[in-house]
């Protein structure tokens, strides 16, 4: 139905809850390196379940490789420095998701690359700085998979 796309991903019990998230919501997980921790960190698997038991994880070099793949496929970049909100897009099938690293967010050059449109944000106080990066992900899924009526679910 989705993909999340973590770019370059700093933290493993993050990463390890997004595993579980999608394990749990049947949402393809993209990592872009250089990722801040190997696949087989006891801190990502312990977070997130033996990820050979969910249905999709892709790791690519670089973010020219991730692009590629999803070539011609909806892309919304997430960022607090994005100034429209992520319940005013109507979501469909087949929509992908790029989540920021957790101390930098994404590079300017990148989130610049997306037109205005598909550069999103999570309402917050005004002096709030950001959301946990898998909480971010776990409303962004939510919201999308609540539109299409949970398609799958139950
Ligand atoms: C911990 S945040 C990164 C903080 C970074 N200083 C910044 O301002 O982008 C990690 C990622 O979570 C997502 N995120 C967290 N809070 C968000 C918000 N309020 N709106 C949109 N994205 C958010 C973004 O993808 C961000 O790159």
């Amino acid at each position: 139905m989705f993909d999340v796309i973590l770019y370059q991903p700093e933290i493993p019990p993050n990463t390890g809850n997004i595993i579980r998230l999608c394990a749990n919501t049947g949402v393809g997980l993209h990592l872009v390196k250089p990722l801040g921790f190997s696949l087989d960190d006891k801190q990502l698997l312990r977070a997130g379940l033996d990820y050979h038991e969910f249905a999709t994880l892709n790791v690519y070099d670089n973010w020219t490789e991730c692009a590629a793949h999803f070539n011609a496929r909806r892309l919304f970049a997430i960022s607090t420095r994005n100034t429209h909100r992520y319940d005013r897009v109507t979501y469909t099938k087949g929509d992908a998701f790029l989540f920021g690293p957790e101390t930098r967010g994404l590079p300017t050059a990148l989130l610049e690359s997306f037109v205005e449109e598909r550069r999103i944000r999570l309402p917050m106080l005004p002096e709030s700085r950001s959301l946990n990066l898998s909480n971010a992900v776990a409303v962004i899924i939510y919201e999308a998979w609540r539109q299409r009526g949970f398609e799958s679910g139950r």
